[in-house]
């Protein structure tokens, strides 16, 4: 079959296969551009199949050798379709780690659940002993409870309602989004499925099954954001969620220190990917701040993100780089003031017939096609996929 994108709304409802091959390749070639770098040999990534979570490991085995465990919650092949794109990363990571050499396991399933804890514990055990890191970079928007009881979370603001233009990556438009201000249970629920009370509940669990090893790390990943965006995101409901992941890493840190291991909070800057593009609004300031960071000549993708982050800011020659409040900032380059007052100025002129010109929302919009595999300069679209081989591919 020939495999065209369906978006809707700023949701993908399909992927090409073959292209998200070509999108795990770039990543690898991007890691290895950059050299290598002394890191941990030993890796659990929650959340690894897409965004954060999949550069993380592609930063980590192709730059530093890294076996790898990968926990994800992924649709492959049935009736339905071809399956998600985080099914497809998972498999050609996988293919791609072990021909150069390295122990690639891929779990599918709730990460939330204590299922899934027992069965990471004992794939540890088998395949690498002991995790010198574990990451954290699960986006969901709900948390089945250990009792069984579904959680949502919400993205709304607090305080008044907020409005501003979103972007329909549908259509290519601007449209009016309106946050409404949650009610105190959806702020709840919200940090019940975002916060940092599942991330503890995986470090105790692998620290009581001695599954860390000495001087282990467990790093989450998190997002501030300039003041212009407080409504949409740190005083919205994901920003309550966050403050409860950074107050949750204190607590696994002291937890750690047994170990003389460490638990972190990564800043990171705002970036194309499924989860964000679903933030109401942020993809505005998203698109504007990516025309901005290129034209400054210190934009970064993803890959680009997590490499950084792992040889520069915690496996560097310094070890971990953080601020006073023992944050990892990766947005850096982000909350630069002069990179700011140029997204403003560009942001209070955005308007639904001027955007085009603006900022770079056609980049915008290919990161977002490329995640599910699409328009990706090196694939021949026309070609069809061999959907029984594609079937035949397991984790
Ligand atoms: P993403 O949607 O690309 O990745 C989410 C991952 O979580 C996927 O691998 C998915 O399979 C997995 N997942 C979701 N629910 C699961 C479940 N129940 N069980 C197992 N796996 C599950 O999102 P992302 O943007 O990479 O987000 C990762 C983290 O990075 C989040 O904490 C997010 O807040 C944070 N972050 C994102 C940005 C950004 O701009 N995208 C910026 C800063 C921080
Ligand atoms: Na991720």
């Amino acid at each position: 079959m020939i495999v065209h994108p369906q978006i809707q709304g700023c949701v993908a409802r399909n992927c090409h296969p073959i292209g998200c091959r070509a999108a795990v390749a770039q990543q690898i070639a991007s890691v290895r551009a950059a050299g290598s770098f002394n890191g941990p040999k030993r890796v659990l990534v929650l959340g690894a199949s897409s965004g954060f979570g999949l550069a993380s490991r592609i930063a980590l085995a192709f730059g530093a050798g890294a076996d790898t465990i990968g926990v994800s919650f992924e649709r492959g092949p049935s009736d339905k379709g071809l399956g998600s794109a985080g099914w497809y990363n998972n498999i050609w990571f996988r293919q791609a780690a072990e021909q150069a050499g390295h122990i690639a396991i891929n779990l599918i399933g709730d990460a939330f659940s204590d299922t899934m804890r027992q069965q990471v514990i004992e794939t540890i055990r088998q395949q690498l002993g002991q995790v010198d890191l574990v990451i954290y970079s699960l986006a969901s928007g709900i948390r089945v409870m250990p009792d069984g009881t579904q959680v949502r979370s919400v993205l709304k603001t607090t305080g008044q309602p907020f409005t501003g233009w979103g972007l329909d990556l549908e259509h290519d438009a601007l449209v009016q989004q309106t946050l409404a201000a949650a009610s105190p249970e959806e702020i709840r629920d919200t940090v019940t499925v975002m916060g940092g009370e599942d991330w503890q509940l995986w470090l105790q669990a692998l620290q009581q099954a001695d599954c860390l090893s000495k001087g282990v790390q467990a790093v989450a990943y998190s997002y501030i954001g300039p003041e212009s965006t407080y409504p949409i995101y740190r005083d919205g409901t994901i920003g309550y969620a966050k403050e409860h992941l950074h107050a949750t890493a204190e607590t696994i840190n002291l937890q750690l220190a047994e170990l003389g291991g460490h638990a972190w909070v990564s800043v990171c800057k705002a970036l194309v990917t499924k989860a964000s593009a679903y933030i109401p609004v942020l993809p505005v300031y998203l698109g504007l701040l990516m025309g901005v960071m290129k034209e400054r000549g210190v934009h970064e993708g993803c890959i680009e993100q997590m490499q950084r982050l792992f040889a520069g800011k915690m496996y560097g020659p310094q070890g971990v780089v953080a601020d006073g409040n023992r944050l990892i900032r990766m947005d850096d380059r982000e909350l630069d003031p002069a990179i700011q007052a140029a997204v403003s100025t560009l942001w209070s002129k955005v308007t639904p017939d001027n955007f085009h010109g603006l900022g770079d929302f056609a980049g915008l919009k290919r990161d977002f096609m490329q995640l599910n595999g699409f328009e990706l300069p090196e694939v021949d679209y026309g070609a069809p996929v061999n959907e029984s081989a594609l079937a035949e591919l397991v984790p």
